[in-house]
């Protein structure tokens, strides 16, 4: 048994997150810590709502409430949605947590204490009629190179240039629009990431052959492009503030920049989990302990932070933290070929797909078109015909018609008559070699292809049911109509193994109609026996029930209603 310890990118605290995000870390951890659960592994599976920083602070101003209890409340939304899509985190913690705030500090005194940081003057944007320093995100004006009259303090967004807000012309706040503003100098400590340089060549080429291309060459960019010191503080109220040890007392009522204690957050929540489980210093062993396998699961976009920004806090505090081993990245999924896009209320969110359908539904197609080695497209057609075809008719279909039958004709008891023939041996040698594939591509996080193979495991139990057709020979040959009802609900029982981490509450539903889960469902176990006796083990004379269907098909004028509602042409 192996220890893995599981972290998913955090996402931020402002607003339900759209299947975009779900996809691109929740859920794909999720399927991931499940199977390894299933397979026997000790797991450790983490996350946290990432709750600081400007945004947070605006979404609040906008919602009419503090920041605190805007976050209380946020957390409380996510973490509710998490648990709706059946996302079994260990712990869904909160950046802002008091074990956040400690950690935050405590690395920053190590990197303090051990030469990495240093305080260095800026020229910060003040608003007059704010009363409080701009983020240059928040400073916008003139672009100096094409004119462009919105452009922001850090980037125009019509020519792309990278800007500094001193650069714009007409200056102006983002949040009042108030003209009154002025350049303040500003102490800020900054982590000087480019001595890390050589450390981080040799620590992420170890991992070339390992991690997948898109995280590789991502990190191999951001370090071929020159690392620049960076600054971990600003000047904001909501945050971990700056303790007064740091900084030579340059750096009062600051607080640190959201990045810096977002990563520390992944150590934070687990040790938030420890201290509301009784589990005393555990927390401490899953992130400096020997024996375990760390892996992250990100969007791209959150690459270079967690292969340089936060590997660089690790190595240079020194305190024998773990660094990642893994790091799983994925592309974006979009919608109808455009970004999701939450101001426009574009794309569907998960509140809304709760609303719609069960999470099951939504964990299948989104695993099945994972945006793995390229970006994917969401459309509500593609979505229906998936559902329909995979769940409704291969799946839903299969364990319906069988568990009917065997209710119908053998008083709803497997029946124990007669010996597998050529057929099943011709079946069990084809799954012998699909759940070895399957086992396989979940292990290398190969989403797609793991689908793909469930999904021809399914139709393989269906095909041979087609064959041995028991609904024929139940009238000449009831033995012969026996074996094949025995071989349909061994497989009944062994889709509900082999479909538990991606559709959960489905699976343990299919189990139930042949008998209850052992362990009250925290892991269905994935078959490690060959398939002669995973596909021969109910007893003769057991009684089973039979299934209502499992997954409604979606009708095209659902498709339609669907599509306006939610936007997509
Ligand atoms: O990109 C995002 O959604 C960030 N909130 C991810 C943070 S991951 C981690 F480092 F905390
Ligand atoms: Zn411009």
């Amino acid at each position: 048994m192996t220890r893995v310890l599981i972290t998913s990118a955090l996402p931020y605290i402002n607003g339900v997150k759209h299947l975009g995000n779900l996809v691109g870390s929740m859920l794909p951890a999720d399927v991931y810590a499940r199977f390894a659960r299933s397979m026997g592994h000790d797991v450790l599976a983490i996350c946290a709502t990432d709750e600081h920083g400007t945004p947070a602070e605006l979404a609040a101003l906008e919602a009419g409430q503090d920041v605190a209890t805007y976050c209380a409340e946020q957390h409380a939304i996510q973490k509710r949605l998490g648990d709706g899509f059946h996302l079994g985190w260990d712990y869904f913690g909160r950046s802002s947590s008091p074990q956040n705030r400690e950690l935050t500090q405590a690395f920053a005194r190590a990197l303090w204490k051990n030469g990495h940081l240093e305080v260095r003057t800026t020229k910060q944007v003040y608003s007059n009629a704010e009363k409080r320093f701009l983020p240059d995100r928040y400073v916008i004006g003139t672009c100096p190179h094409c004119g462009y009259d919105r452009a922001r303090g850090d980037q125009c967004e019509n020519c792309t240039r990278v800007l500094d807000p001193t650069d714009l012309v007409n200056p102006r706040s983002a949040l009042s629009g108030s003209t009154d503003i002025e350049i303040r100098d500003s102490a800020h400590l900054f982590l000087k990431q480019s001595q890390f340089v050589p450390r981080l060549r040799q620590w992420i080429d170890s991992h070339r052959s390992e991690w997948p291309h898109l995280v590789y060459s991502i990190a191999n960019k951001w370090l071929e492009e020159g690392l620049h010191d960076r600054g971990i503080t600003r000047d904001l109220s909501w945050g971990v503030p700056v303790p007064d040890d740091i900084g030579d007392g340059k750096l009062k009522g600051k607080v640190f920049y959201v990045w810096f204690d977002a990563p520390i957050e992944y150590i934070g929540a687990t040790k938030e989990w420890a201290d509301a489980n009784n589990k005393g210093e555990q927390w401490r062993d899953w992130w400096q302990g020997k024996d375990v396998r760390y892996i992250e699961f990100l969007g791209k976009d959150n690459v270079p932070f967690h292969t340089v920004g936060f590997p660089v806090t690790i190595m240079g505090a020194d305190e024998g933290w773990k660094l990642v081993d893994q790091i799983k990245g994925f592309n974006w999924l979009n919608y109808y070929g455009g970004k999701f896009s939450t101001s426009q209320k574009r794309g569907i969110f998960m509140d809304a797909a709760l609303d719609l359908l069960p999470a099951d539904y939504w964990r299948y197609y989104l695993m099945a078109n994972a945006p793995e080695s390229a970006d994917a497209s969401f459309t509500w057609e593609h979505f229906a015909s998936v559902v329909n075809k995979d769940l409704a008719d291969v799946l839903g279909n299969f364990v319906n018609r069988i568990t009917k039958f065997c209710a119908a004709r053998f008083e709803g008891r497997v029946p124990g008559e007669g010996a597998y023939g050529d057929e099943e041996k011709a079946l069990i040698a084809e799954l012998d070699r699909r759940v070895a594939e399957l086992r396989n591509f979940f292990e290398a996080m190969e989403f797609r292809k793991a689908l793909a193979e469930l999904r021809a495991i399914w139709v393989a139990g269906n095909e041979y049911l087609t064959r041995a057709a028991p609904w024929t020979h139940i009238r000449t040959d009831r033995a012969r109509a026996a074996v094949a009802v025995r071989m349909g609900l061994n497989l009944v029982h062994t889709f509900a193994h082999l479909s538990w981490p991606v559709i959960p509450a489905t699976a343990v539903k299919i189990h139930e109609t042949i008998q209850p889960v052992a362990g009250g469902g925290r892991a269905v176990p994935f078959p490690t026996d060959p398939m002669a006796k995973e596909l021969d083990q109910l007893e003769g004379g057991q009684p089973i029930r039979a299934s209502d269907v499992l997954f409604a098909k979606i009708a095209d004028e659902q498709v339609a209603e669907w599509k306006a509602r939610f936007g997509g042409d």
